[in-house]
């Protein structure tokens, strides 16, 4: 079967992304099938081997002409961050083409990647997590009263986005304004949250032949304010423990919550959960459904932790989904 690994998109995380693809396509098992790198930015839909355009995709029905030859996708592995990748677009492409793909579908896509509503979402069933409010793109930013609200400091992030990118913590008033209209540039609305003072945890989970595994969470200790793009991306800026050295109980605790939201979020593939811990809590801060696959992003180091090779899974995932 010939495999796209598709990396690119149309948010900032696209260098992250760029880096996800190429460690996935290293990891699929060309014993069983010939895997292809597909870089999509905006319009430009092209397939690379060895670092080498080869070809445009034909976007009709996701081909591509090699020596006069037509290849056709039976498998579409998203590694794109953000969009059209991890918002339930592309996926709604996949669907009408009839091409299976490795990540959550439409509407859970869609639905998890919208914080905003998620949070919502998850919270009217229960889920613990920060008070929050949202602001549209033009709104009028009323400090005073976010502040009122929900305290100080507050974290300010794009509504839709990763990495990340345009998010502030606000530890003073007159940085408000500024922060919101940083986040303004990667998302039209901003999520203002209020601050829980605890450790941010992240936990991986899968869903193959209808069984779930829960992978083992990571604990992360960023030298940073925060877990910000510096401190996931600079070898060395964060500490980042799995399996996580938390109590059993506690450790369990947060498996089975992020084995919950999986389910209440109708999730596929693979998934990670993010939260803080605060008290014995767990507050639920994101779900990401195309998770970070670069040689050193957690869903890898906590598959290693758990034994098994990423080529594992991921050929676990494909024959899943390809039949
Ligand atoms: N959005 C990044 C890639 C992550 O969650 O891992
Ligand atoms: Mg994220």
């Amino acid at each position: 079967p010939n495999i796209a690994v598709i990396a690119g998109g149309d948010s900032s995380e696209f260098v992250v992304s760029v880096k996800s693809g190429a460690n996935v396509l290293k990891a699929i098992d060309t014993t069983k099938f010939n895997p292809w790198l597909v870089e999509m930015q905006g319009k430009n839909w092209e397939v690379f081997q060895d670092g080498e355009k080869i070809a445009d995709i034909d976007k009709s029905d996701f081909s591509f002409q090699i020596n006069n030859e037509k290849i056709n996708f039976d498998f579409a592995y998203i590694t794109i961050h953000g969009t059209p990748g991890e918002d339930g677009i592309l996926q709604a492409y996949f669907e009408l083409l009839k091409i299976p793909y490795s990540t959550c579908n439409v509407h859970s896509s869609s639905l998890t990647f919208n914080k905003w509503v998620c949070n919502n979402y998850l919270r009217n069933l229960g889920v613990l997590m920060a008070n929050s409010l949202k602001l549209k793109k033009g709104d009028s930013v009323d400090a005073n009263a976010i502040v009122e609200k929900l305290g100080l400091p507050i974290f300010v992030k794009p509504n839709a986005g990763g990495s990340s990118f345009g998010i502030t913590k606000v530890k003073e008033l007159e940085q408000v304004e500024e922060a919101v209209q940083k986040a303004w540039k990667e998302s039209n609305e901003a999520l203002i949250e209020q601050f829980i003072d605890g450790l941010e945890f992240t936990c991986g989970v899968v869903k193959i032949k209808g069984e779930k595994t829960v992978f083992p969470i990571t604990e992360v200790l960023p030298k940073n304010e925060f877990f910000d793009f510096e401190a996931k991306y600079t070898p060395g800026a964060a500490e980042e423990i799995t399996p996580a050295r938390l109590p059993e109980n506690l450790f369990k605790k947060c498996q089975q919550l992020t084995s919950e939201i999986y389910d209440l979020c109708e999730c596929s593939g693979i998934v990670r959960i993010d939260f803080i811990l605060k008290d014995n809590d767990f507050y639920f801060l994101e779900v990401n459904t195309t998770p970070g696959m670069t040689a050193t992003s957690f869903i890898p180091q906590q598959i290693k932790a758990m034994g098994k090779t990423l080529q594992e899974i991921i050929t676990q995932i494909i024959e899943d989904k390809l039949n």
